[in-house]
């Protein structure tokens, strides 16, 4: 039965019950959005389809706030009918993509740690409207959120009015997998009193003023499944190139076998470097991260991990069934937290965390781009990379050392936009090698990186344009007109192959 009232226990809100379109009929054009969803997880799915649906005969835009990407096509269809305006803090939709990149609609790509401090500031706008997804609502008024928590604590804490969606199709079982804890005002607030990773610090569900919930709809949609990418001859090779680098920290008597709380960034290549710690000699793991992916519950499974902490769980649909068919097994290993927690700087400079995300490019220096395609083109978002590298113990970034077929070096002279700079970035690593920079001058890591990280084919290019730049001198030695040459050959010849110095 889709209107189940038993999921909402405070009896006096059964009144509020309405359908999904004249919930959406009270969103009006120039509206602010919180939408709950983190990474495919968690979102609100029938309120935005409902928004869709009246843009067929209608006109508006709305801005369109999240904890991450959604899933549901929603910002593929939102994007396609028009209605946003301004989204923000991060999409990975490759249809979004073409409308942000063609000019249709604004997006901010922001650190995901600082969206809700923005919000609660008040320098961004006012949420008109927050609508999240929840398991049910309790006796004693709050919301048990369901896969993902992402912003909807501060979305609901800082909205004029709620929206709750009750998903009958997200397992009860959810209820105290979740801990709430919403920081007081800048200027105003104590110490984050969590100080490991399976700790808690909050409620099992997020607080509400009854009197700002306008509607309550049930829905029954599912969560969309992660695309599987299995893992490669190339990321496994990474992966044991980070498994050697770890060694390197234990038999230097830096780390012991459990090395620190890991975080691991989202996509396949992370992915399926993190799963290959399964081969490893590390145990007793823990993770402290933003979103779980498959290979988080693989290490479980596996006996490596005993605790993760994050705030979004998103799994292929073989690891959905496993897990939320079993969330006994997984319930005492598993802790659901606001994007705000799982993304503190002070959190993660506490625990010291191991940081591992993913660049599309890294230049001779260190410094990385995750974001933006030749420089100019969004890709996905900064997401919580740059909230993790600045503030990890150690931020290590993977990639493939080159792309499309070998017509892109990720590693270039100059990056031709920079999302960590080469101060947040400790170890870079590829299929070829590993470069530890740190405590690196300029000059020691071009070295570094061109000798361990760079594919045989563009060695020699990226050695040339060193040893011209050093004939410039500098503390980091450039020959400025031709840093960008790389990227200038792409888009001429559509390789960044010079064939004249390239050994092929
Ligand atoms: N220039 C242009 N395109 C590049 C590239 C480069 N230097 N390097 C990789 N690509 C392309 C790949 O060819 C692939 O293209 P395709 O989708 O057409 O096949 C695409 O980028 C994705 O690369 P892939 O190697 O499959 O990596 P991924 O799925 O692990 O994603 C990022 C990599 C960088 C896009 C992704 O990790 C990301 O968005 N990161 C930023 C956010 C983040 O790090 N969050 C972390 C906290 S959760």
């Amino acid at each position: 039965m889709l209107n189940n009232l038993d999921r909402i226990k405070d009896t006096s809100l059964h009144s509020l019950v309405v359908g999904a379109e004249e919930a959406a009929s009270w969103i009006q054009h120039g509206m602010t959005l919180g939408l709950s969803g983190f990474t495919r997880s968690g979102d609100a799915k029938a309120v935005p389809l409902a928004l869709v649906e009246r843009a067929a005969t209608e006109s508006f835009k709305v801005n369109i706030f999240t904890g991450a990407s959604v899933g549901s096509d929603i910002d593929k269809l939102l994007s396609e009918a028009g209605i946003v305006h301004k989204r923000l803090p991060f999409q990975a939709d490759a249809t979004m993509r073409k409308h942000i990149n063609a000019g249709n609609h604004l997006f901010v790509d922001q650190h995901l740690s600082h969206t809700s401090e923005l919000i609660r500031s008040g320098v961004l706008p006012t949420i008109d409207f927050a609508v999240v997804e929840a398991v049910s609502i309790t006796a004693d008024g709050m919301i048990i959120p369901t896969t993902s928590v992402g912003n909807s604590t501060t979305f609901v804490s800082q909205a004029k009015n709620i929206i709750i969606e009750i998903n009958v199709e997200q397992s009860e079982m959810l209820e105290g997998l979740h801990d709430i804890y919403e920081p007081a005002a800048q200027g105003s607030r104590q110490p984050i009193p969590l100080m490991s990773a399976e700790e808690r610090i909050g409620q099992i569900g997020i607080p509400f003023d009854a009197s700002k919930v306008k509607g309550i709809v049930f829905t029954n949609y599912t969560d969309s499944p992660s695309p599987i990418v299995p893992p490669d001859e190339e990321t496994e090779e990474m992966a044991q190139h980070l498994i050697s680098f770890l060694r390197q920290e234990v038999s230097a008597g830096r780390l012991t076998n459990k090395l620190a709380p890991l975080q691991a960034g989202i996509g396949s290549v992370a992915n399926a470097v993190l799963g290959g710690m399964i081969n490893s000699e590390f145990e007793d793991l823990q993770v402290y991260s933003e979103v779980l992916q498959d290979s988080v519950f693989e290490l479980i499974d596996a006996g490596k991990v005993n605790f993760a902490s994050a705030c979004s769980i998103t799994l292929s649909q073989e690891m959905m069934d496993k897990v939320y068919g079993n969330l006994e097994e997984y319930r005492d290993k598993l802790v659901l937290r606001p994007q705000e927690i799982t993304n503190h700087p002070e959190i993660i400079r506490r625990l010291g965390l191991i940081s591992i995300n993913t660049a599309l490019e890294f230049d001779i220096y260190g410094n990385v781009n995750s974001t933006h395609v030749s420089g100019t083109k969004m890709m996905n978002g900064i997401g919580g990379s740059g909230d993790f590298a600045r503030n990890s113990r150690i931020a290590i970034f993977v990639t493939k050392s080159i792309a499309k077929g070998g017509n892109i070096s990720s590693i270039v002279p100059f990056v031709a936009h920079v999302d960590h700079t080469e101060h947040d970035v400790d170890v870079v690593v590829t299929e070829q090698g590993y470069a530890d920079l740190r405590g690196l001058a300029p000059r020691e890591r071009a070295e570094l990186i061109i000798e361990n990280c760079v594919h045989p084919m563009y060695k020699k290019q990226l050695r040339d344009y060193y040893e011209e730049a050093l004939t410039r001198g500098g503390q980091t030695p450039h020959v400025l007109e031709k840093a960008f040459s790389f990227h200038a050959n792409l888009a001429k010849n559509g390789t960044m192959l010079d064939k004249e110095t390239a050994l092929v």
